[in-house]
């Protein structure tokens, strides 16, 4: 019988709600133990999903008999030491994106991985979303022919207020790195590391980025056209031209279900394919099939992938001037 795996979450926030009720459609995988800042919070989320374990501090979940694995569900600011937590005590960790707030971080992060020899991935849900991963199939095959242009945007209007950490440049808040990093994630994805970077940024009362725009350049004269924002609310499609075609993956194109093909030559096409649950069920799987076969990175998503993004999001910030309090890039 395949083990079960044992999860861990580490703050019980928003997007911890959304992992949790899909974790609990996951077969051999159980919610195990919860840990917030504070006791109350973490006792009443581990009661709502049925986890036998709460705690009031980070750094108690670490000391949790039976743990398997820890979603880090932190603000960005938190990946990086909550990461290192764990990995420092051999705890494989699924970290929300962004994987930390700069390349730096994120190095050290893989460094402390490899040398602990522990399982780490960056929680992309998109790489495992069923009609994303038939998209990259047909890409790969040719089906539009070789691709020349990418266009993506993520905008959306944040009704949160003053004090949420998406507008709170301590906490890495802002545009970019909260939605913006799914279109530089599309782009480096298909196309890796980007050989020219124009980027600029609009900045709120806070000072955190309000929208930015992004053009990555790369060799044989392909371009991608990105751009991100909290103060309106955009198509968060993704355009994909080839030169016999272009394919669109429909809103939400970052948990896609819909895509359509248009061919220069011949009628459209339409592809459907559902999300199990918010569409985090997927990556879970990948997680736990990683932790059976004893692999200390995934292959779809590998660490050097999430460096990769990390480092392009650090070349877009110094060409946007987003900078946060107390770090450099
Ligand atoms: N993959 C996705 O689709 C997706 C979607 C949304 C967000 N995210 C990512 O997930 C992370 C969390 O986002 P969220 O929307 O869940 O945020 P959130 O609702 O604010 O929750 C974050 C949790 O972190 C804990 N925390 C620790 N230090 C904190 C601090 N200094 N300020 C505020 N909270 C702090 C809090 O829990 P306790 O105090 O109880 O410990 C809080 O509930 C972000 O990095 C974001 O990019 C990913």
């Amino acid at each position: 019988m395949e083990k079960t795996i044992n999860w861990g979450i580490l703050a019980p926030g928003r997007i911890a709600h959304k992992f949790a009720h899909d974790l609990r459609m996951v077969e051999g995988a159980r919610l195990h133990a919860v840990a917030s800042r504070s006791l109350e919070r973490a006792a009443g989320f581990a009661a709502e999903y049925g986890a036998p374990h709460a705690y009031g501090s980070y750094e108690e979940l670490l000391d949790c008999p039976g743990l398997d694995v820890v979603y880090v569900a932190s603000p960005h600011t938190g990946h990086f030491g909550h990461t290192l937590l764990c990995l420092e005590r051999g705890i494989p960790v699924l970290c929300e994106k962004p994987f930390a707030v700069n390349a730096a971080q994120a190095r050290k992060m893989v460094e402390t991985a490899r040398a602990n020899n522990t399982f780490l991935m960056e929680a992309l849900w998109t790489r495992f979303i069923p009609l994303f991963k038939e998209a990259l199939r047909l890409l790969d095959s040719g089906y539009i022919g070789a691709l020349k242009t990418i266009r993506a945007d993520f905008g959306f209007r944040a009704n949160f207020p003053p004090e949420h950490r998406v507008f709170n440049p301590a906490l890495g808040g802002g545009s970019l790195l909260d939605v913006g990093i799914y279109p530089v994630f599309l782009a480096t994805l298909l196309w890796g590391k980007p050989e020219g970077v124009m980027a600029s940024a609009v900045f709120g009362a806070s000072g955190a980025d309000d929208s930015c725009a992004m053009i990555l350049e790369y060799p044989g004269n392909r371009l991608a056209i990105l751009d991100c924002s909290l103060v309106v609310r955009t198509e968060i499609e993704a355009y994909l031209y080839g030169e016999t075609g272009t394919m669109c993956l429909h809103n939400r194109f970052i948990n896609p279900e819909e895509l359509s093909i248009s061919f220069y030559e011949k009628s459209a096409e339409h592809i459907a394919m559902p999300c199990v649950g918010h569409g985090y069920y997927h990556e879970i799987l990948e997680v736990n099939e990683c932790l059976r076969q004893g692999k200390k990175e995934s292959g779809k998503l590998p660490l050097d992938f999430s460096l990769q993004l990390m480092e392009t999001l650090d070349q877009v910030r110094r060409e946007a001037g987003i900078v946060y309090p107390g770090e450099q890039v």
